[in-house]
Formats: structure tokens, C-alpha cells, sequence
């Protein structure tokens, strides 16, 4: 039985290899000079783009896309409160609102978060989260979604609340003060205070009782 080689490239002729090998290197360089490009904007950003008080802290790993890149972005703020925490490998973008972080809100490991979002006192988003006040109009299929705009709602988080890893907060969601939302959940309408919920999409599953002070099963 005649052998099939596994390496596409040794079967190619001098020129094909010689054009791969300058397409790679120009490809390489091009990534380079972007993240050097991409490295200068964001040392930028947080000289120069930010409002913060101290102590707050942002990760030397954290993208913050805050100066517009685009012709159709707008300038918002990112402002953060006293002991607020921007964690390792989030994105937080404010092309299109502002993001505020109010005193002790923190956004964990690996989140994305799309203004306009506030985050009240005290409270966290935990790991890989994914929050936007801002979709696509998608209403016209002759155009590509990206040349339809954008529509924007805010998400309010409240103060001392608690987002589980993974969740997903859609634009216009309102999230109540010590609310907390389960692992996983996706929050497509109003949570209201002292209320726990979760799943997809989420419903309460719990609220506080204040009389017999616990929390009650709904
Ligand atoms: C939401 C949470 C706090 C609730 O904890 P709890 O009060 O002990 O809840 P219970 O275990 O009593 O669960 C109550 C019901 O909700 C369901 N439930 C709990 N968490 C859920 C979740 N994340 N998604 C879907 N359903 C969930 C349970 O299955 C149970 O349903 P059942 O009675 O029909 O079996 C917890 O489940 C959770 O998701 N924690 C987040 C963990 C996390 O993100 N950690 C990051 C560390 S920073």
C-alpha cells in the first residue's frame, strides 16, 4: 500500500517553501509590532486614561480598551474606588459606556466587562464573567451586524453582591444590593436585593428573610 506523507510541506516545491518561510517571517514581525503597539496603549491608558483612587489595583494583565480605536467608538470613563481590583487577563471596554468601579468592587480572573457597567460597593465578579450594557443591531441582513451601531443599556450591580464564576450579564440588567448569583447563570432580567438566583436563564431560587433572619427557599 503506497504511504501517504503526513507533512503537507515536504511534498511542496522550492518556491512554494521559499514563499511560506517569507510569509511566516512578515507575519511574525506583523504580530510583534502589534503587541508592542498594543503594550504602548496600554502603559497610555493607565498613565493618562483612567480615574482611580488609591489603594485600587489593576493587573499589568488586564486589557483595558478605554482609548477609542475606532471612528465610531466614544470616549467613557473607567473609574475605580478605593481597594477596587481589576484581576488578571479581564477586558474591560468602554468604547461604547463607561465602566465604574465603586469602592471595593473587584472583577476576577479572566472577565470581560463591556460599559456602560456600574459595580456597586463591596461587590464581586468572580472568575471568566462575561458582563455588557451594550449588543448589535443585527435588524438589517443586508449589512454586516458590525455596520449596524451599537445599542447601549446600563448593567447596575448593587452594593455587596456576589456574580459566581462564568456567569453572563446581559445590557439593561439591574442586580440588587447582597444579591448573589449562582456559577454559570446567564441574568437576562432584574435581580432584586437579597435574592439569590441561578441557571439558564436564571430564576430566584432563594431570598433573605429578615424576620426569621435566613435565607428561604422560593
Ligand atoms: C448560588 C450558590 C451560592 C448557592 O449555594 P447554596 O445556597 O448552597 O444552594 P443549594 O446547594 O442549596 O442549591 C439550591 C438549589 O439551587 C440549585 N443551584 C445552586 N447553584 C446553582 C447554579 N450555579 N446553577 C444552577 N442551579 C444551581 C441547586 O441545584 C439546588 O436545586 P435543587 O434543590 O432543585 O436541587 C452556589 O451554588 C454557587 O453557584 N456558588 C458560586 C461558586 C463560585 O462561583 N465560586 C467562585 C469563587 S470566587
Amino acid at each position: 500500500m503506497k504511504s501517504v506523507p503526513h507533512i503537507t510541506y515536504l511534498t511542496i516545491n522550492r518556491s512554494g517553501r521559499v514563499r511560506i518561510v517569507v510569509e511566516t517571517v512578515l507575519g511574525l514581525t506583523r504580530d510583534i509590532l502589534k503587541s508592542i503597539y498594543v503594550g504602548a496603549i496600554q502603559v497610555l491608558t493607565r498613565f493618562a486614561y483612567i480615574e482611580r483612587e488609591f489603594p485600587s489595583s489593576i493587573s499589568l494583565w488586564a486589557r483595558l480598551d478605554v482609548i477609542p480605536r475606532a471612528q465610531h467608538h466614544e470616549r467613557h470613563k473607567l473609574s475605580l474606588g478605593k481597594h477596587s481590583l481589576i484581576e488578571s487577563l479581564c477586558v474591560v471596554c468602554t468604547w461604547h459606556g463607561d465602566v465604574i468601579l465603586q469602592d471595593g468592587a473587584s472583577i476576577g480572573i479572566g472577565s470581560i466587562v463591556m460599559g456602560p457597567v456600574s459595580i456597586g460597593e463591596g461587590s464581586a465578579c468572580s472568575q471568566n464573567c462575561f458582563i455588557s450594557g451594550q449588543s448589535h443591531h443585527y435588524e438589517d441582513v443586508s449589512k454586516n451586524f458590525l455596520r449596524q451601531g451599537v445599542h447601549t443599556s446600563r448593567v447596575i450591580i448593587g452594593k455587596n453582591a456576589w456574580i459566581g464564576a462564568n456567569s453572563i450579564i446581559l445590557p439593561g440588567v439591574k442586580i440588587g444590593d447582597n444579591s448573589v448569583i449562582g456559577a454559570g447563570s446567564i441574568i437576562i432580567e432584574d435581580v432584586p436585593a437579597y435574592s439569590v438566583a441561578a441557571g439558564n436563564p436564571a430564576k430566584i431560587i432563594k431570598q433573605y428573610d429578615f424576620e426569621s433572619k435566613q435565607w428561604k427557599r422560593v
